[in-house]
């Protein structure tokens, strides 16, 4: 069962109009949240986030705070599985195609709730393979657009060298991967990206920082020179379907051992913790 537009329906039946404007121009945002056991985690930070990333494209919010829990505490209801990845989507709505904003137009309100792809024991275990390339997206990174298209190119020469992301640089600095966070470990120090325009703001990403403090592992936010990424310890993706996951083979190269560093272990036993009391 889906949501579209204020009813819920199974997918197979849920219809937008060709002229929906997320269709023609990619003119939308989303979120991606993830939902342990049915309970939501950190849904008040994705609100936020949607607010921000809205705000950014110039488009006003259809729902409170508040519906929005209810609507996607309704949507986790119906499926039959507990662990869930909510997706949501709003666009600009159905108008006549023209770049400029429709007049009086209501927005595509659309949510769905599939089963938490979680990454795999083995992906946890040995980590991941990852390849680099430029970071050639546009200069609103920090919003969650549906306009994905740089993001979708940049994740599919991951999958054609048989990788599972691609690591970006920008300016000889590290951003971030298609669709996680990057961040690395040296000395026993976490040290990320800062949080602006070249980057999604990670829910995950703050849930590391929060997590961290909470440990007393030293966290830094600042720009990470390419070398640096290549010379690191431990190199981690993290995002909502991902929690964090060690990146163990960087263009072919081992990173640090070629294992799960142990800041990693520590960290991923802390998301396994906050599992279960997600809220
Ligand atoms: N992507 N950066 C990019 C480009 C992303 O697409 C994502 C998440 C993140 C991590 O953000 P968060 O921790 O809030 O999930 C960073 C989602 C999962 C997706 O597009 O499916």
């Amino acid at each position: 069962m889906i949501y579209l537009n204020g009813e819920f329906l199974p997918l197979e039946e849920a219809r937008i109009p060709v002229l929906d404007r997320g269709f023609i121009f990619g003119d939308g945002v989303y979120e991606v949240i993830p939902v342990y056991g049915r309970r939501p985690f950190r849904l008040s930070a994705h609100l936020a986030r949607l607010d921000y990333s809205l705000a950014g494209i110039r488009l006003a919010n259809p729902c409170t705070h508040e519906r929005w829990g209810e609507i996607i505490a309704a949507i986790c209801a119906k499926q039959a599985f507990d662990d869930q990845a909510v997706y949501l989507q709003i666009t600009r709505g159905v108008a006549k195609r023209d770049h400029s904003f429709p007049a009086g137009v209501a927005p595509t309100v659309f949510l769905m709730s599939n089963p938490l792809p979680l990454p795999s024991a083995e992906q946890i275990a040995h980590g991941v393979a990852a390849i680099t390339a430029p970071d050639d997206r546009w200069r609103h990174c920090d919003l969650k657009t549906t306009s994905l298209l740089g993001n979708v190119l940049l994740r599919q020469l991951a999958v054609d060298q048989g990788a599972a992301e691609t690591i970006l640089f920008r300016e000889g600095l590290l951003t971030e991967g298609s669709a996680a966070n990057a961040l690395i470990v040296q000395d026993g120090r976490i040290i990320a990206p800062k949080k602006d325009w070249r980057i999604l703001p990670g829910i995950t990403y703050g849930a590391v920082y929060d997590f961290a403090n909470e440990a007393r592992l030293p966290f830094e936010m600042r720009d990470i020179p390419e070398a640096e990424v290549r010379a690191a310890a431990e190199v981690w993706l993290s995002s909502s379907t991902k929690e964090v996951l060690a990146v163990t083979r960087l263009d072919g190269a081992p990173v640090g051992s070629g294992t799960p560093g142990p800041i990693f272990r520590q960290m991923h036993a802390l998301f396994k913790q906050a599992r279960g009391v997600a809220g």
